[in-house]
């Protein structure tokens, strides 16, 4: 039997992307191969976003190289988005290489692997959903459901449209399929990816066209499915409708990831955001009428070109005043073929990091000073399995993502309820409650 390894960078929908991938090659007669140097098959599911999501697969890409001068028979295949930002030029600088593919391509894997190829192919067109593949999932009792591709936006630093085209709506009949037959399956958590997720639907005929909010609801009703998550929304479609949803179905977490990007306004207008800083605010304060306890976290790019320290400022003003549960944090990254790489203000790289450390200090201690709430609270954890640092502790996630580590005898894929005692910025500590167990 043929083996096959798969490394995985960048985000959510690579992952899934990647569990979709291993589920084709299962279903091709492949079987999975801990070890990368023991595969027959060798893949890389790539990521663009920032300069050092590159580099850092590039270093990866030489043990292939080495693997396959060792045995010429293996197979060294890469997908994903840094394979469509740099398309055939992959053959050129990296000629060990057999196969390339885009995120949109993904099923002409099993083409290439099923004729008698002697050259190098490269396959870049956007044809079809990776959701439309098997599944092979890293964790039984959570799924992933891909409802959209591409995206429509226009972000000024952001390479995505370009790596995964026009957003794409899959059907809603085809998605709720889909959730019943991953509950059937033993899911209890689903997640709805997207790379725009609220303005799902907008692209679909009539006749099927629904909102967001009304796909939530479908997916909340599915029996089975205790816990739905979604990434990612965009501030400028995070309508009333979604935010109600949070406080009104009952599997819909108690979670919205709201990426600011930036708390200056005249910065959001030239990374095309299309929100000020007011409009963001007005969101952040309709979460917190609606959904007092929600968990808000976000992403934020420093040093975005042009940003002065009056730009910088503001950023750290809104995350002052929103106090996120979590942030993701980068520094601007230019990115080739994207309208901000181009602008001719650019910011030297030592100001970046220094905004970089004031921007994580308060993210930090806003952080943990938002966790302290859950501190003598029984919280509802879904197992995820030993805890990484120490075995024997268990480690979960809350409805709100906070990650738990806590003592007691739960499986993975168990719903138990946990005594909280202390919190940092990014974790919580606590003590399975033993009687009230919600069942399994
Ligand atoms: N440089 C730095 N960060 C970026 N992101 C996207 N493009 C860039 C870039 N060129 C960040 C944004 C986005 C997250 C996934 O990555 O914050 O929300
Ligand atoms: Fe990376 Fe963006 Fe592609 Fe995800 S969509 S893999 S974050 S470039």
């Amino acid at each position: 039997m043929k083996r096959f390894h798969v490394t995985t960078f960048g985000c959510q929908m690579n992952e899934h992307d990647s569990e979709r991938m291993k589920g084709m090659l299962t279903s091709l007669g492949y079987s999975e191969s801990e070890q990368r140097d023991e595969a027959d098959l060798i893949l890389f599911n790539t990521c663009s976003i920032r300069e050092n999501a590159d580099n850092k697969f590039i270093s990866h890409l030489g043990e292939a190289k080495r693997l396959k001068a060792e045995n010429p028979e293996r197979i060294v295949g890469v997908g994903g988005c840094w394979a469509q930002s740099v398309k055939d030029e992959v053959f050129r600088r990296f000629p060990f290489v057999d196969v390339a593919f885009g995120p949109g391509q993904i099923h002409r894997l099993a083409e290439f692997l099923n004729s008698d190829q002697l050259s190098a192919q490269g396959y870049f067109e956007f044809e079809d959903f990776a959701g439309h593949l098997p599944d092979h999932r890293a964790r039984q009792f959570q799924g992933w459901l891909q409802i959209s591709q591409g995206c429509n936006c226009v972000c000024s630093y952001c390479i995505v449209p370009s790596t995964r085209g026009r957003e794409q709506s899959r059907d809603p009949g085809e998605l709720l399929l889909e959730a019943e037959r991953l509950a059937a399956d033993g899911v209890r958590e689903i997640t709805l990816l997207g790379q725009n997720v609220n303005s799902y639907g907008r692209d679909l005929p009539k006749e099927t066209r629904i909102r967001f909010s009304d796909l939530l609801g479908m997916v909340d009703a599915v029996d089975g499915i205790d816990r739905v998550r979604y990434t990612s929304p965009h501030p400028k479609d995070m309508r009333e409708e979604v935010i109600e949803a949070h406080a009104t179905l009952p599997s819909l977490c108690e979670h919205i990831h709201l990426p600011l990007q930036s708390g200056s306004s005249p910065i959001l207008k030239k990374m095309r955001r299309t929100y000020t800083r007011e409009r963001y605010m007005d969101r952040v304060e309709m979460i917190r009428e609606k959904v007092p306890d929600c968990a808000i976290t976000t992403d934020i790019i420093v040093g975005f070109p042009g940003e002065t320290e009056t730009d910088f400022a503001q950023t750290l003003e809104v995350v002052e005043d929103v106090g996120y549960d979590s942030a993701f944090t980068f520094v601007y990254s230019p990115r080739r073929g994207t309208l901000a790489a181009d602008m001719d203000d650019q910011i030297a790289h030592p100001v970046k990091v220094e905004r970089m450390e004031r921007l994580i200090e308060a993210v930090q201690r806003r952080a943990k000073e938002r966790a302290q709430r859950f501190v003598g609270r029984s919280m509802e954890v879904l197992v995820e399995g030993p805890s990484r640092n120490d075995p024997t502790r268990i480690r979960g996630r809350t409805r709100h993502n906070k990650a738990v580590n806590f003592e007691g005898t739960a499986e993975a894929g168990q719903m138990v309820e946990v005594e909280i005692s202390a919190a940092t910025s990014q974790t919580l500590t606590g003590t399975e409650r033993l009687l009230s167990g919600i069942g399994a």
